[in-house]
């Protein structure tokens, strides 16, 4: 009898069942890379921007400490269109599950059947959700939202940035804004999609460890491998 570390593979507990058939690569390295990148800079721009909004600390112990933040906010929120943009970039090519081919369809009676078990569930009103690979199309939506907050925020950020200069490129690109609003108002939109986005990354980590634990197919681990069991029926 095959023998483990001395004990022998009888007395060894059984796995419970676990239907995976299989295993699908589905998120590829630039999602996987573009999702932390977002993460970290959605994290470093909210730090710097609530300073900016509030300082926390005074330039008389800490010298030039306004400079700095601003500084930091500007190169992060640079950093973040180019991974906005790269992301954009990604749905519009040959992946399936990060891409446009993976949108839900509201025409298509399974997919809306679908998305009204992801409503019952996340309103407790149901316990059943078919199993999917990619992102269910309630996340869909949700994620839809999101990429128009980040647009707003990039665009409202580059206009305030560029009303250091009324005669630069940039102002000519988004100065349009404060014909429309006062430069008051921007800031104001600008600093409560900051809670609108920080409303987001809280429902999403309890979504995704949720989803963890309900579906059993790695929802948490597959950011940072990429792999998923497939376990559709
Ligand atoms: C997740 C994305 C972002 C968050 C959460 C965020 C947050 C903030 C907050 C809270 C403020 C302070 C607003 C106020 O004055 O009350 C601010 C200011 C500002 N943000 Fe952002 N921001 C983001 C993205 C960006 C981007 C992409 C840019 C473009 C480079 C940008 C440029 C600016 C500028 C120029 C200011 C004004 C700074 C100043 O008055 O010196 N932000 N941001």
């Amino acid at each position: 009898m095959a023998e483990i570390s001395g004990t022998s593979v009888d007395k060894v507990e059984q796995p419970i069942e676990c239907a995976a058939r299989r295993y699908l690569y589905v998120w590829e390295g630039p999602v996987r890379i573009i999702h932390w990148l977002n993460f970290f800079c959605i994290i470093i721009l909210s730090f710097t921007g609530y300073f900016i909004h509030d300082p926390f600390m005074s330039s008389a112990q800490h010298p030039y400490i306004m400079g700095h933040m601003r500084h930091i906010h500007y190169v992060t929120g640079v950093v973040f269109s180019v991974s906005i943009l790269a992301r954009l970039y990604w749905f519009l090519g040959d992946s399936y599950f990060a891409s446009w081919r993976a949108i839900p369809n509201p025409f298509d009676k399974n997919n809306r059947k679908t998305f009204w078990a992801y409503i019952r569930f996340y309103t407790f009103l149901g316990k059943e959700t078919p199993h999917l690979l990619g992102h269910n199309p309630v996340a869909f939506c949700a994620y839809t939202l999101l990429f128009l907050l980040f647009f707003l925020q990039i665009l409202t950020g580059f206009a305030l940035w560029a009303q250091a200069d009324p005669y630069s490129s940039l102002y000519a690109v988004t100065g349009w804004i404060f014909g429309l609003v006062s430069n008051q108002w921007v800031r104001w939109f600008h600093f409560m999609v900051m809670f609108l986005i920080a409303g987001f990354v809280i429902n999403h980590i309890y979504s995704i460890v949720l989803f963890d634990f309900k579906s059993k197919s790695g929802e948490i681990s597959s950011i940072f491998s990429g792999w998923k069991p497939d376990r559709r029926d």
